[in-house]
């Protein structure tokens, strides 16, 4: 099964103007929800990855799979008001405004290496945040890995900017 092929598109959603990369159709076909997953931690196959970080939703998803592939544990990084210990957040901008996230203060201990996953990236400006706070917690981000990029928005090379290596399986121009 061909990744691409897998993944639905759904025009003018949420908004007009907008091509809507929808990855439910990629998650309930069993060949190739694997073979992403199969092919993200290809490059960690073997490595001593202590945590994989997924971003809330659907990098919860892929992040929870990719955690287990590496024996790795799982940490959510999410939307703020929703973990119940102790947090740090980051505020990012937004096409318009701003939004935040956070994650639990005791989820990543110095040192540790760390995976982050998403679905998806655009412009980058979650996936960074969430590189602030990995490293705010003295996290090591081993890499950014996501099904999905769309590279005319310029969020890998953001990240990389930052010196994560980044690793992504679909493009979408
Ligand atoms: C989507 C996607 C990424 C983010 C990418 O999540 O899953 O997390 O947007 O955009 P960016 O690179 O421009 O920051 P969304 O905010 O739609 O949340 P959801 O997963 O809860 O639907
Ligand atoms: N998040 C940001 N842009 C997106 C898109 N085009 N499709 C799905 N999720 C997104």
């Amino acid at each position: 099964m061909n990744l691409v092929d897998s993944i639905r598109t759904i025009p003018d959603y949420p908004k007009p103007g907008i091509l809507f990369r929808d990855i439910t159709t990629l998650l309930g076909a069993p060949r190739a929800f694997r073979r992403a997953v199969d092919e993200l931690v290809q490059p960690w196959a073997g490595s001593k990855i202590d945590k994989v970080a997924g971003i809330e939703a659907r990098g919860f998803i892929v992040g929870g799979a990719v955690a287990h592939q590496l024996s790795a544990g799982f940490v959510p990084i999410r939307k703020t008001g929703k973990l119940p210990h102790e947090t740090i957040s980051v505020t990012y901008a937004l096409e318009y405004g701003t939004d935040a996230i956070e994650v639990h203060r005791d989820a990543i201990a110095p040192g540790e290496q760390v995976i982050l996953v998403d679905d998806l990236v655009a412009t980058g400006g979650t996936a960074a945040a969430a590189v602030e706070l990995i490293r705010s917690l003295g996290g090591t981000v081993v890499a950014a890995c996501f099904i999905i990029d769309l590279p005319d928005l310029g969020g890998a090379d953001k990240l990389r900017a930052l010196d994560v290596p980044v690793r992504t399986l679909v493009s979408f121009e």
